[in-house]
């Protein structure tokens, strides 16, 4: 059985569609199965895999509605281990249709029930802020990666996540884990990158991952090709950043592949 992974942090532009179009994407890579739902209505982590989110017909919108099937809304990629189920700005309505119905947080969670027989992981690219829509993909999740960006105040606003996450823990779902933070956009020359590191650590201690993720241009530019950075420029350090990520979180869920060829 898979692991359902959201990608969160209520603040924006702090790496979580780069972490996970490209997370996933060194997932498939590697030949773990993988599926990347995009729950943000700003449809960042569809338009990086080259869809264009106007002319997307079934989105997570039609999945969570229940109009459609999960077959119905999943695409193949260029990566033959990576599927992805694409967002639209529609979702917005999603969010405010959804307010008076009950059981309104485990939406996202019945719509993929069963999904994680199918894949290894499944990455969710949550919107930047703590409403209906993080907390579906909380409420759907086996854990959570926060991304950090090595920038002033980088702790601020964690605190806020990290309480509702213990909400979520406590009346949504009980097993919800913090799979870990990563630290994004990591400038080697420049001090404040290692003083943010230090900080975070020394706050968040042996849940941060040892691997980080470098600023790195072709991070940025692959989006605009369609591409997650492993088939724009393989060889860059932030296409190395994020396989070195996967390795790391697949090491520390090593009892789910313990039959995998690929760990063996
Ligand atoms: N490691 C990196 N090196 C260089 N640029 C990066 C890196 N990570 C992210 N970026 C750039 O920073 C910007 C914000 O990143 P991204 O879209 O991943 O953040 P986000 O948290 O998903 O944003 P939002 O909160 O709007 O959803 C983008 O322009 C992205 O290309
Ligand atoms: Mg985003």
């Amino acid at each position: 059985m898979g692991k359902i992974i959201s990608v969160a942090n209520q603040k924006g532009g702090v790496g979580k569609t780069t972490t996970a179009i490209n997370l996933a994407a060194s997932l498939a890579a590697i030949e773990h199965s993988t599926l990347l739902i995009d729950i943000d209505p700003q449809s960042n982590s569809t338009s990086g895999l080259g869809i264009d989110a106007k002319s997307v017909e079934n989105s997570i919108y039609e999945l969570m509605v229940g109009s459609v099937k999960p077959d119905e809304v999943i695409r193949n990629t260029d990566l033959p281990y990576l599927d992805l189920v694409p967002s639209h700005i529609n979702l917005v309505g999603a969010e405010i249709e959804m307010v008076d119905k009950s059981q309104r947080e485990g939406v996202l969670r019945d719509a993929i029930e069963g999904l994680e027989e199918q894949y290894d992981f499944i990455i969710i690219d949550c919107p930047p802020s703590l409403g209906l829509l993080t907390i579906n993909a909380l409420t759907a999740s086996h854990s959570v990666l926060i991304p950090v960006q090595c920038e002033y105040f980088a702790l601020e606003g964690l605190g806020q996540l990290l309480n509702t996450i213990k909400i979520v823990l406590q009346h949504l779902n009980p097993n919800l884990d913090i799979e870990g933070v990563v630290l994004t956009m990591y400038d080697t020359r420049t001090r404040l990158s290692n003083q943010v590191a230090d900080e975070v650590r020394r706050y968040f201690d042996d849940r941060v991952f040892e691997s980080v993720i470098a600023r790195n241009i072709r991070l940025a530019e692959a989006p605009s090709f369609g591409k997650p950075v492993i088939l724009y420029d393989s060889v860059s350090i932030g296409s190395k950043s994020y396989l070195a990520l996967a390795r790391e979180l697949i090491t520390k869920n090593k009892e789910l592949f313990k039959d995998s060829p690929v760990f063996a």
